[in-house]
């Protein structure tokens, strides 16, 4: 029997970098994903391709999708290198970039859709659904994800059918797994524990669902583990604990990787990643950014 084992996504390339607000030069991008991959990660979302006008900060998607050391990360089978994408418009500069794997998206709560893609649910799971069938009619590989969650942040508390409907959604047109945000971090153990156990009782495989926890509330490690103790093996994360949407004022960054691969590593759990090499990551982005580094693991082993 091999060990137990969790599947890492990080995301700091993508939700990490997205809402910071001075612009973060491209060689910048390029060496984090670069230091991320060397770390032993191997899904990293790498960009999203999304209106400028919407996330100014990764507005340079094409020049990182067409760079030569991203285009050959890209060409190994072993990794996944998703990108977000919104619609069709997206959809197609990726895949004239190459891009293997897409990361479609919609909101379990209006409130959050509208600010967030300028479309209700409804719009939004038909968008997505556009594109995740011109995705896989191309044989890219499609990840879904739901925001809000447990709330919204105009909206208030979001039902739990409410995440069931879109959930069921995104599995029918053909993600392969659907990653549950709580978008603006206020979640906890309790939560987590009674939406995975809804969700499982409503017929939904918990080996086709992932955990993406922001951390407002100081909460995401537990969640993480709370949901780990529920059957989910996929966890998304940001190094340094970067992460936050320009959607979801207040919201803080995603659980840190470092924390993540700690709390793991600790418990006789494989996440294949190299602890060290990832704080020296969280490290490294933290000072280019000019920011703390909000990875607890990260900042305590630092200075070891
Ligand atoms: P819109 O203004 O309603 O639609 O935006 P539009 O079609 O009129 O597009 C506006 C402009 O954007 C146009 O340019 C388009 O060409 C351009 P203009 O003619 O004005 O010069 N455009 C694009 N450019 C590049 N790539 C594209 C693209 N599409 C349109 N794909 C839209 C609607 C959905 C496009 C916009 O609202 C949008 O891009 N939203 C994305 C917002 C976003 O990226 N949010 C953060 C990611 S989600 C998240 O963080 C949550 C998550 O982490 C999970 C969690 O924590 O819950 C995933
Ligand atoms: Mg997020």
């Amino acid at each position: 029997r091999s060990a137990a084992s969790v599947r890492i996504v990080e995301v700091g390339p993508r939700d990490g970098l997205q809402n910071v607000k001075f612009p973060i030069p491209t060689p910048t991008k390029l060496e984090l994903v670069d230091r991320l991959h060397k770390t032993g990660l191997t899904s990293i979302e790498i960009t999203s391709v999304v209106s400028p006008k919407a996330i100014p900060q990764l507005a340079d998607c094409r020049q990182v999708l067409g760079n030569e050391r991203i285009k050959s990360l890209m060409s190994d089978s072993t990794l996944r290198l998703p990108v977000l994408i919104p619609n069709v418009k997206g959809l197609d500069i990726a895949i004239a970039s190459g891009v293997r794997e897409v990361a479609v998206f919609v909101s379990a709560t209006e409130g959050f859709s509208k600010a967030n893609i300028n479309a209700t649910v409804d719009e939004g799971v038909a968008r997505a659904r556009l594109v995740a069938q011109k995705a896989r009619a191309t044989t890219l590989s499609v990840r879904g994800y739901v925001s809000c969650i447990f709330a919204d942040p105009y909206d208030g508390p979001t039902p739990q059918a409410a995440v069931l409907k879109v959930v069921r959604e995104l599995l029918d047109m053909g993600c392969y797994e659907v990653s549950l945000g709580d978008t603006v971090g206020v979640g906890t153990a309790r939560d987590v524990a009674s939406l995975f156990e809804y969700l499982r009782a409503s017929g939904v495989p918990l080996s086709k669902l992932a955990g993406h926890f922001h951390d407002t509330y100081g909460q995401a490690v537990s969640n993480v583990w709370q949901a780990y103790q529920c059957g989910v093996r996929v966890f998304d994360s940001s190094v340094g604990g970067l992460g936050g949407c320009p959607f979801a004022p207040g919201a803080k960054g995603n659980v840190a990787t470092e924390d993540v691969v700690y709390l793991f590593q600790q418990a006789g759990v494989q996440t294949g990643v190299d602890l060290m090499k990832l704080v020296e990551t969280g490290t490294w982005i933290s000072k280019e950014l000019n920011k703390a580094n909000e990875s607890r693991a990260g900042s305590a082993l630092a200075i070891k």
